[in-house]
């Protein structure tokens, strides 16, 4: 689908993404690149990393793959600082590395519970903490008054309570916070704007697969005619709006993109 976004909106950016060598991670890397930006994407699996920097190179965007793992400081800072040598500097980083499974509570071990709130919470503030000395005003690169911006995805399940998920839902509560807790520190001392996105369903992703299997699908559509299922292209747009100078007065807040789908979630 055709951007609405001008070509040379991020023009000169450098961005990193976890997670950004597939599903809504991957169509994200693709819309910033689309839109002028240079594209780092962080992943477990080299496979994986490798096919993604060949297809972004086939559209003309400059990428490079880095293999890492968000819950290890030391791949955060080895990924960051290769991102940096790479390209020179560094403006968005976009935190889309997630871990999920459907699995009721009483057979979720503790273990089961602090590997996703590792991946998702933990890993993004890590990657946010050692990303800040290249996203702050004046660091290398940036002049003195311009700071990055940094976009957590996070979810809509915590809003209400969501069955079979609960070790995400609290990853994702603790996601949201941490957006607005450093939208108010880094946006005050220097320059950064951190929010997030909250996809919906999004067909064609890892999430939709496996956390909405045909039978509950048919549930949800039964019980709830206003869901519309969305496209990773969505979430794409919503991440080149607030990288871009459009969102530049839009700092902690995380954008639902769900085409009204937790509102009718009480019903499910
Ligand atoms: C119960 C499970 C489990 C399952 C793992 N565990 N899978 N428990 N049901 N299906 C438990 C294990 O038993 C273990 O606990 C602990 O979790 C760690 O498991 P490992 O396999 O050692 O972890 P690891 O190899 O690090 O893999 C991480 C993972 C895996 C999260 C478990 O699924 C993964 O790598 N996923 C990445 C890709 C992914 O999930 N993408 C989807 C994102 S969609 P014990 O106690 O036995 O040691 C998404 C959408 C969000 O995020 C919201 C959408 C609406």
């Amino acid at each position: 689908m055709e951007s609405p976004f001008k070509a040379e909106i991020l023009k000169g950016k450098v961005a990193l993404l976890t997670g950004g060598a597939s599903g809504i991670g991957y169509e994200i890397s693709l819309q910033l690149g689309k839109h002028g930006a240079s594209v780092a994407v962080m992943g477990r699996r080299k496979n994986v990393i490798d096919s993604a920097v060949e297809a972004l190179q086939s559209h003309g965007i400059p990428a490079l793959g880095l293999v890492g793992d968000v819950r290890k400081r030391d791949d955060a800072v080895r990924v960051l600082e290769s991102t940096f040598k790479h390209f020179g500097r560094l403006d968005i980083l976009v935190n889309a590395a997630a871990g999920n499974f459907l699995v009721p509570s009483e057979d979720l071990s503790p273990n089961g519970f602090r590997t996703v709130i590792d991946i998702d919470a933990v890993g993004t503030y890590t990657m946010c903490h050692e990303a800040l000395k290249y996203l702050k005003t004046g660091a290398p690169g940036k002049d003195s008054s311009v700071g990055g911006t940094i976009i957590n995805i996070s979810a809509t399940l915590h809003y209400t309570a969501t069955w079979y998920q609960i070790h995400v839902s609290a990853a994702k509560a603790a996601v949201d916070s941490i957006t607005r807790s450093l939208a108010l520190e880094w946006g005050t001392d220097y320059d950064i704007r951190v929010n997030g996105i909250a996809p919906g369903p999004i067909e064609d992703t890892a999430g939709f697969s496996k956390l909405l299997p045909q039978e509950i699908l048919s549930k949800i559509k039964a019980n709830a005619p206003i869901t519309k299922v969305g496209q990773k292209w969505d979430i794409g747009m919503a991440a080149v709006y607030l990288a871009s100078n459009a969102g530049k007065y839009i700092n902690g807040t995380t954008l639902v993109v769900d085409g009204a789908d937790w509102l009718s979630k009480p019903s499910h």
